[in-house]
């Protein structure tokens, strides 16, 4: 049973990867560590514990650990709604500091937290109810947003795989990672709606299995040509002519174009340089981060050991033995053939044209 019931998620799909209860109380979360084998919702009652979902991973993705983190700020006004002005203000900055240290990579994060610590500033003077209304109205209309955004990429990348016969992606960048619909897979999908022979090619994406675990979930769920590699196989697939386009999703672009997003994604790059595959990113512009000038600025999240140690309960590396784990890398701007977004397709080096490109609300960093 889908906890909030019986309104369908925001996004119009049959799951969701995180929703906010009609009243602003509570938080639903796909528990994601749990999927392919079984599709159970947590409900959370606290920014604290949405807090903690995000740096467990229950959910992942840059939007969608920026919608989730935007409904933990609407919960934490909740709680905070009759307090003083001061400390109202004061509760919610602890919230959304809380919330944006779970993990730094993703830009989408921070940004979408600092929305909500805007709207802080200017309604901390109202009468509590209106505040903490004011915060949830944001967070929905931060992953309306984003969901839209994703509708507006697929149909703008879908052009750029047209005769493409079949497309590798990496990680999971789809309604899962997302407010609903997916970046990369929104590509995909709308690609695949307009020609059904596409096929899929989804990389395992080690050590965390995004790709072999919910990218296939989601694609096959949609009765899509979805095939699952190793991320080892990439090059003979490549050398084999297997794939004829690359699409990935990105957790942070750099105003030079340099993109971070899961580890291995540079490896792709690379290897569709080699074989002159195009090598397409697509995000929302809320990924787009113009204050950071280019990719070494860019701070790379390290996981636990266990992730690579452990295969489920299984350890699989000798006890004593150094393991590095971190969790993305950066794409150089030269290896990318454009980087797809709501406000259009860019040569990466341009990609700072889309700040003046008129796109509603929420780019933090236009110029
Ligand atoms: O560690 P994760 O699973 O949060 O990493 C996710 C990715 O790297 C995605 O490719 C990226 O966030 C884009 S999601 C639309």
């Amino acid at each position: 049973v889908r906890p909030w019931e019986p309104s369908p998620p925001l996004s119009g799909a049959s799951y969701s990867a995180v929703e906010l209860s009609g009243d602003a109380t509570r938080v639903f979360m796909l528990d994601q560590r749990l999927l392919p084998a079984e599709e159970r919702y947590l409900v959370l009652d606290d920014a604290a514990l949405v807090a903690d979902a995000i740096r467990d991973m229950v959910v992942r993705g840059a939007p969608a650990i920026g919608i989730a983190a935007a409904y933990g700020m609407a919960l934490a006004a909740g709680a905070a709604r009759a307090l003083s002005p001061a400390d109202f203000r004061g509760a919610m900055e602890v919230a959304g500091a809380r919330l944006v240290a779970t993990r730094p990579t993703a830009v989408n994060l921070a940004w979408a937290v600092g929305r909500c610590l805007e709207v802080v500033g200017t309604s901390a003077d109202h009468a509590g109810d209106e505040r903490a209304l004011a915060i949830a109205r944001l967070a929905r209309q931060i992953h309306s947003d984003d969901v839209a955004a994703c509708k507006t990429m697929g149909r703008i990348g879908a052009e750029l795989l047209a005769g493409v016969g079949a497309v590798l992606t990496h990680c999971n960048a789809g309604a899962l990672a997302t407010g609903g619909y997916g970046t990369a897979l929104g590509v995909i999908r709308a690609a695949a709606a307009r020609d059904r022979s596409l096929r899929i090619y989804a990389g395992e994406t080690r050590p965390y299995l995004q790709g072999a675990r919910l990218t296939a979930w989601e694609l096959a769920r949609d009765g899509l040509d979805v095939t699952v590699v190793t991320d080892g196989m990439t090059a003979h697939c490549m050398q084999g002519g297997r794939i004829q386009a690359v699409v990935v999703g990105a957790d942070r672009i750099a105003r030079s174009g340099d993109v971070a997003n899961k580890i291995g994604t540079y490896a792709i790059a690379c290897l569709a340089r080699q074989h002159r595959i195009p090598f397409y990113v697509a995000a929302p512009w809320s990924t787009v981060d113009l204050a950071t000038p280019s990719g070494s600025a860019i701070c790379i999240e390290e996981r636990a050991p266990i992730e690579l140690t452990h295969f489920g309960d299984r350890r699989i590396i000798p006890e004593g033995v150094n393991v590095y784990n971190p969790a993305f890398d950066v794409t150089p701007a030269e290896l990318i053939t454009a980087i797809i977004t709501e406000r259009g397709a860019f040569a990466p080096h341009d990609v700072a044209q889309g700040a003046k490109a008129a796109a509603g609300g929420g780019a933090r960093h236009d110029a």
